[in-house]
């Protein structure tokens, strides 16, 4: 009973209908009834009071009662059920229209519709110059006469209609609204339901809904949208973390076997080869560990103040041995001006090596890479690594950053790269609250800049 919001909803707004119509009601009833009656009462004391004037000029005009006023006095016993007895001043009965009341009591027409045996009495005093001549009595039933009980009754039987229309009025817009008020949160209950199930394309249409419900209907939406995503990119990730094992996992096993096999024999060269698969299966554990590190939320940073110039040509110092042996020119552009901003040191040197790591892998020799500090940004300061290489698609841009992804796969399988240098460079730029530039022109080169914020 009264289980769900909209049977609560349903019974309250009813409850709170019902009470008003019947207070309204009764009200306009009761009010009604008892102002026609002062009415009634005023209307005949307004006759009575012309009959006693009457009396008393006839009088005065005679010295006597006349017939002539008397006359009158048995009209209002026909139409409006007023009966008169007048007495003179010793107390003789000088005429009686109550008679009259036996005749009609006959024909069924006399009598008061409600409260039967009650018939009124008062007495007036009748005064000529301050003298009594007499009393007039007047008779009249205290209830209501025949149309005056029809007209309330026929008031009576419209308010009773106005209220029946107006419960069912009640009820069928209670059952409406109640419907609308909870159809909201029936339609979030049954998404979050679906969610729990794994359905992770629900959405509620957000038309209709109040104000309130809409505000929790776009973060169920949200937060829905987020799950999807990340069921997808788990999926992703796990297709391509399959994938990316497959090979090397596929070659050493057929090296292996051909060894058992006696197929091939264990040559030193060989050996080699072996081993490197299995370095490039290490290396790709140990890249994904990074980017596990540098993806997860919680990460650590930390910053300390430091300054671009000194730490980009510690860089160049760390990286000139290397760059040297492939001949390719490693350039340090000394900067007029000194850069300060915080920034997590190991991290940063992190990016650093992962972006000119690219630089060296993808330049031919004799080519120049070029390393500056960009401080034209107001709130940022810059790193500049510009390669001659072998640049890149305008198409593969957008997806640098993307776990193992490879501008040339068959090149990157010869180079030994696995795609996952430049998420570690996303996600730790992220952590710093920094940006990333790539500007590339296939077989032109590349241009990547990095911007840490100077506050942060
Ligand atoms: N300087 C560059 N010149 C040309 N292409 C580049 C350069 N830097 C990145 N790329 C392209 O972007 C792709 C993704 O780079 P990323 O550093 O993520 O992977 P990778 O270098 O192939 O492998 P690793 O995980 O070993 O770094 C590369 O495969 C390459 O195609
Ligand atoms: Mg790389």
């Amino acid at each position: 009973m009264l289980q769900t919001l909209r049977a609560k909803i349903l019974f309250y707004f009813l409850l709170v209908s019902m009470i008003g119509i019947l207070f309204v009601s009764f009200f306009i009833q009761w009010g009604f009834e008892e102002s026609f009656k002062s009415y009634l009462d005023r209307n005949r004391e307004k006759k009575i009071d012309r009959v006693i004037v009457a009396i008393e000029k006839d009088f005065e005009k005679n010295g006597r009662f006349t017939s002539d006023p008397i006359i009158g006095l048995h009209e209002f016993a026909l139409t409006d059920q007023i009966y008169f007895q007048l007495y003179d001043r010793f107390g003789q009965l000088q005429m009686d229209s109550s008679s009259i009341r036996g005749m009609m009591n006959g024909l069924g027409l006399t009598e008061p519709v409600q409260n039967k045996d009650e018939w009124h009495t008062k007495t007036y005093r009748l005064n000529v110059d301050q003298t009594r001549i007499g009393k007039l009595v007047a008779i009249y039933p205290e209830g209501l006469i025949d149309d005056e009980y029809t007209f309330l009754q026929t008031i009576q039987l419209y308010i009773y209609v106005a209220v029946c229309l107006t419960i069912i009025l009640a009820v069928l817009f209670s059952m409406v609204f109640s419907k609308k008020l909870t159809s909201g949160l029936k339609r979030l209950s049954y998404a979050a339901h679906e969610l729990q199930l794994h359905n992770l394309g629900i959405r509620i249409p957000l038309k209709g809904l109040p104000d309130e419900v809409k505000q929790l209907a776009i973060s169920f939406n949200n937060l829905a949208e987020s799950l999807s995503k990340e069921e997808m990119l788990r999926k992703q990730f796990t297709g391509d973390l399959a994938h990316e094992l497959r090979t090397p996992l596929a070659t050493l096993r057929s090296q292996i076997e051909a060894f058992q096999d006696g197929i091939w024999e264990p040559t030193p060269q060989r050996l080699k080869q072996s081993h490197d698969e299995l370095m490039r299966l290490v290396r790709l554990v140990n890249e994904l560990e990074k980017l596990l590190a540098a993806e997860n939320p919680q990460i650590k940073l930390e910053k300390t103040e430091m300054e671009a110039g000194s730490i980009l040509a510690d860089v160049w110092e760390m990286f000139l041995p290397i760059f040297n042996q492939r001949g390719i020119r490693l350039h340090f552009e000394e900067p007029d001006q000194e850069g300060w901003f915080r920034a997590d040191k190991d991290r940063l040197i992190q990016i650093l090596s992962n972006i000119l790591n690219n630089a060296l892998k993808y330049t031919t020799e004799g080519k120049t890479v070029c390393l500056s500090v960009r401080t034209d940004e107001e709130d940022y300061v810059g790193f500049q690594i510009k390669d001659e290489g072998a640049g890149m698609d305008d198409e593969d841009i957008p997806h640098i950053f993307e776990r193992f992804y490879r501008g040339d796969k068959s090149r990157d399988r010869k180079t030994g790269g696995i795609g996952i240098g430049l998420s570690i460079v996303k996600a730790l730029m992220d952590a710093h609250k920094g940006k990333i530039q790539v500007k590339s022109k296939l077989k032109k080169g590349t241009t990547v800049t990095l911007w840490f914020p100077k506050e942060e």
